[in-house]
Formats: structure tokens, C-alpha cells, sequence
């Protein structure tokens, strides 16, 4: 796909991931409009900043992806201002990592309706203003192929995103509007700042068992993947690794190893559980 003058939809766009992409889509010329909660003006200004030409535009909308009026308002909106969307990249999302036994039943619904219902809230939005040629991306995560310790809630979220982003393609192949997933690993992002001081010792170190990306090498090789026509996009050496591990080992194998991690993290002097 073409960057250059295409116009590129990105929710989450007011920080980590989805800033980052929104950044190198301006560089590469592309007319970028921005989704989040709250987007201060420096979100903006970077955008506005990476720009390959002043005629490029960039548009941002107040929304939250776990209400549908309000994203399907604000895709409208931005369709009026820089026109539909070549493609909508989804990286609103939450994080709560928490062992099941301490996790609040508001906070297991809570990372469902942003992760999971966003992302349909997303897809409904976005698909009036589709066309053929155009294409959708959600950002899922490795927690969805691999859930661990810490993560009932946002793995069962991603691996929502994952399906549901299967089945969509399937139903939107036909009409020649193309839907890609992302994987990333641990990508040292705000959300990752803060989850690292809350999540348990032992999701601590089953994440580091996929590697740690830094913001800039993940996002060039999220962008590189969903340019391409590849429906799973994994940024990331060691984290393909991980993928490939856990789709060909049996799950006793992999079990045995995840469970060795987390036994050994629960035994460290002032282990989080
Ligand atoms: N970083 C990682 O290690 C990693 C790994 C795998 C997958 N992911 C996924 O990648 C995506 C981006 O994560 P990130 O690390 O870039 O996180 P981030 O820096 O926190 O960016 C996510 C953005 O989404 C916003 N957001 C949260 N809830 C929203 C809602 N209901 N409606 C609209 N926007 C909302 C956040 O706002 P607030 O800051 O106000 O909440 C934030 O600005 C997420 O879907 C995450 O699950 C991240």
C-alpha cells in the first residue's frame, strides 16, 4: 500500500504505539487523523512536526473506542475534515495485569470493553467509510497466542482481537478491503512504564521471555508489515520466535516452561504475586 497523499486513521494516536505510527506515516506523507481519550497538543505538535509537506493534514478527535456513538462520531467527523479513511490502524487500548484471584469483576469488564468491544466499536465505525482497496489493522498483542500468569483479562481481550479480526477478514476479503492483526511483544511504551510497576513478578518475566522492544523498532516494523499483505504482523526477532514456539510445541512442553518461569519469579525476594 501507498502512503504518500492516502489518508490514515489512528486511534490511541495521543501516545505510545499508535503515536509513534502516526508520526512515520506524516513523514511519509500521508494525511493523519488522530483518535484518543485526550490528546494534548504536544501528541499533535509531534505529528504536525514529522510532516513530509505542509499540505498534509492532520486532524485530531476526542473519542473513546468503548462507546460506538462516540467513535462512529468522530470517524465521521474526521471523514469531513481529511476525507475516509485507506486505513484505520486500532491501538486504543488497556492494560490491568493482575493475578484472576485479585482482579475486580469491573476491572475484567473494564479491559474487555476497551480492548475487545473497541475494537468492534472500531471496525463499525470505520466500515461505511471503507472502499475497496482500503484496509482495517487492530492491535492485538503476543498475550493473545500466548497468555500467561497476570493476564485472564487483556490475554482474553487480544485473543478476542484476534479472532474477531479473523473472522472479519474473511467476511470483508470479498469486497477487496483488506484486515491485518498485530502481535507485538513488550514495547517500552507509557502503558509499559506504568504496567511494570503494578504487574506481577512472574508476567514480568514470562513478557521478557518474547524480548522488549524499544518504540521506533517496533513501529518500523509495524509499519513495514501492515504496508505489506501479511494478516499477522509480528514485530520483532524473538518474538516470532516465541510465535513459532508456541504454535509447533505441545502445550505440556510449554506449560512446563511457562510454569518453571513463574515458579522461579514467585521465589524471588519480593516477588509480586
Ligand atoms: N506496549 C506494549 O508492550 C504492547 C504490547 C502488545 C500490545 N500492545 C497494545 O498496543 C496498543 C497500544 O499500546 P501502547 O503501549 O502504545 O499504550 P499507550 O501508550 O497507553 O497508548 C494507548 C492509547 O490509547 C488510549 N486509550 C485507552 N483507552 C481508550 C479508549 N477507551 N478510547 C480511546 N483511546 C483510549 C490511551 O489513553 P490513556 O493513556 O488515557 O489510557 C493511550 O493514549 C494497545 O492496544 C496495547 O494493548 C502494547
Amino acid at each position: 500500500m501507498r502512503v504518500d497523499e492516502r489518508r490514515f486513521y489512528v486511534t490511541g494516536g495521543g501516545s505510545g504505539i499508535g503515536l509513534r505510527l502516526a508520526e512515520l506515516l506524516a513523514a511519509r506523507g500521508a494525511h493523519v487523523a488522530l483518535f484518543d481519550l485526550r490528546l494534548d497538543d504536544d501528541a499533535l505538535r509531534r505529528v504536525e512536526a514529522a510532516r513530509a509537506t505542509r499540505e498534509r493534514r492532520v486532524s485530531r478527535h476526542l473519542a473513546d473506542v468503548a462507546d460506538s456513538a462516540s467513535i462512529a462520531q468522530a470517524f465521521r467527523q474526521a471523514a469531513e475534515e481529511i476525507g475516509p479513511p485507506d486505513l484505520v490502524f486500532n491501538s486504543a487500548g488497556i492494560s490491568c495485569p493482575r493475578a484472576f484471584a485479585d482482579l475486580s469483576q469491573e476491572d475484567f469488564e473494564r479491559v474487555l470493553r476497551v480492548n475487545l468491544f473497541g475494537t468492534r466499536n472500531v471496525a463499525a465505525a470505520a466500515l461505511p467509510l471503507l472502499r475497496p482497496g482500503s484496509k482495517l489493522v487492530f492491535v492485538a498483542s503476543m498475550a493473545a497466542v500466548a497468555p500467561g500468569y497476570g493476564y485472564t483479562a487483556y490475554g482474553t481481550s487480544k485473543a478476542g482481537v484476534l479472532a474477531f479480526a479473523e473472522a472479519l477478514r474473511s467476511e470483508l476479503a470479498p469486497g477487496g478491503i483488506d484486515v491485518a492483526v498485530v502481535c507485538p511483544p513488550e514495547v517500552a511504551t507509557p502503558l509499559v512504564a506504568w504496567s511494570r510497576n503494578v504487574r506481577p513478578t512472574p508476567t514480568e518475566r514470562l513478557t521478557r521471555f518474547a524480548g522488549s522492544l524499544g518504540v521506533d523498532e517496533a513501529c518500523d516494523a509495524i509499519l513495514a508489515g501492515i504496508l505489506g499483505r501479511r494478516f499477522l504482523v509480528i514485530p520483532g526477532r524473538r518474538a516470532k520466535l516465541a510465535y513459532l514456539l508456541s504454535r509447533s510445541l505441545p502445550k505440556r512442553v510449554t506449560h512446563a516452561i511457562a510454569d518453571r518461569i513463574v515458579s522461579r519469579a514467585l521465589a524471588e525476594p519480593g516477588a509480586r504475586r
